[in-house]
């Protein structure tokens, strides 16, 4: 089985690498492409021909404009990497019958409510980056090609930058911190996300009916202020040096820090379609967020 990977750099794209591999030859971009491939997703139109050149099975795109502020400012290229970009990955996969598994994200919702959103409860984005994503889950969605789209939240990785290692830093030099707590949802693994995709895509090859729209997320629910306050205790009960109190770990509403981007405050996904369909348990969260404290540690 041949396998085009798009994105393979970013958080789940690094992960995803792994977690392809047994299933076939994975031939993976990033920006840049390779000789004669354009994996560039501000080109929208330049990714038609290294889908036809390469012929997958399986498309998985992991490559999107996630600087959620920033694509605020400069909407026409979060459109194009998150929407338009999707939808010719779309327009081809159908061409080919290719299977494409995309990403999206708890940010296409409102974030009203108090109870974890199903797959099929209305969106309204808050954001220029949520209504891109939605834009690109219909564009693949109207393309008729087979498809998973996964929505998923709060993404974290141990390579690179990540909130945990901004905590521990932050708690390492400061008396006190303020985080806020009235944003509700999963942290969830790159590690999660990547090995529960080659299980679904493996399993919709096979039986085709499986192709939809699935939220994937950690189990459980928290708060920022609920994950960082687990990071640091954990990080304390290692032996890390950590200045902050624990009571001096602030709760504040998401008023305190105005961004550009407005984030919905209920980003709790309802897992159970996933679960039933595949025959997989999502883990709490707290098991991968601690996995990753152990490596970065
Ligand atoms: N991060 C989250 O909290 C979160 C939450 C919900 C859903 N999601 C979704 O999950 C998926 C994976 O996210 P992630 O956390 O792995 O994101 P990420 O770490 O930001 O990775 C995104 C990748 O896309 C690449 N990219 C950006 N512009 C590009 C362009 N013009 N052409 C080609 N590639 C480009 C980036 O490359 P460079 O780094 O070189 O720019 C990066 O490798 C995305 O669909 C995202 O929307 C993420």
């Amino acid at each position: 089985m041949k396998i085009l990977l798009l994105g393979k750099n970013g958080q789940v794209g690094w992960e995803l690498q792994r977690s392809l591999a047994p299933l076939g030859e994975v031939i993976a971009l990033d920006h840049d492409g390779a000789p004669g491939l354009s994996g560039d997703f501000a080109q929208p139109e330049s990714l038609a021909a290294t889908v036809r050149d390469v012929a997958p099975d399986l498309i998985v795109n992991a490559a999107a404009h996630t600087a959620v502020d920033k694509a605020e400012s400069e909407p026409e290229l979060a459109r194009a990497i998150n929407a338009l970009a999707p939808g010719v990955l779309a327009r081809e996969a159908a061409a080919l019958g290719a299977l494409l598994v995309h990403y999206s994200t708890d940010y296409v919702f409102d974030g009203s409510g108090n109870a974890p959103w199903v797959e099929d409860a209305p969106t309204g984005p808050l954001s220029v980056y949520g209504a891109t994503k939605r834009e690109g889950e219909q564009l693949i969605r109207d393309s008729g090609c087979r498809h998973l789209i996964f929505r998923t939240s709060w993404v974290y990785a141990a390579r690179g930058g990540n909130f945990a290692k901004t905590m521990l830093k932050l708690a390492a030099e400061r008396d006190a911190l303020t985080i806020i707590d009235d944003q509700h949802g999963a942290p969830t693994g790159a590690e999660l996300l990547a090995d529960v995709t080659a299980h679904a895509a493996r399993m919709t090859l096979v039986s085709p009916d499986l192709a939809g729209t699935y939220h994937l997320a950690a189990g459980g629910e928290t708060t920022w202020h609920g994950y960082a306050r687990h990071v640091i205790e954990f990080a304390r009960a290692r032996g890390v040096a950590i200045k902050v109190a624990p009571d001096a770990i602030r709760p504040v509403p998401t008023s305190a820090f105005p961004t550009p981007a407005k984030r919905p405050a209920n980003s709790r996904l309802d897992t159970r379609k996933l679960q039933q369909a595949f025959g997989l348990v999502l883990p709490p969260w707290q098991s991968g967020v601690e996995r990753m404290l152990n490596e970065i540690l």
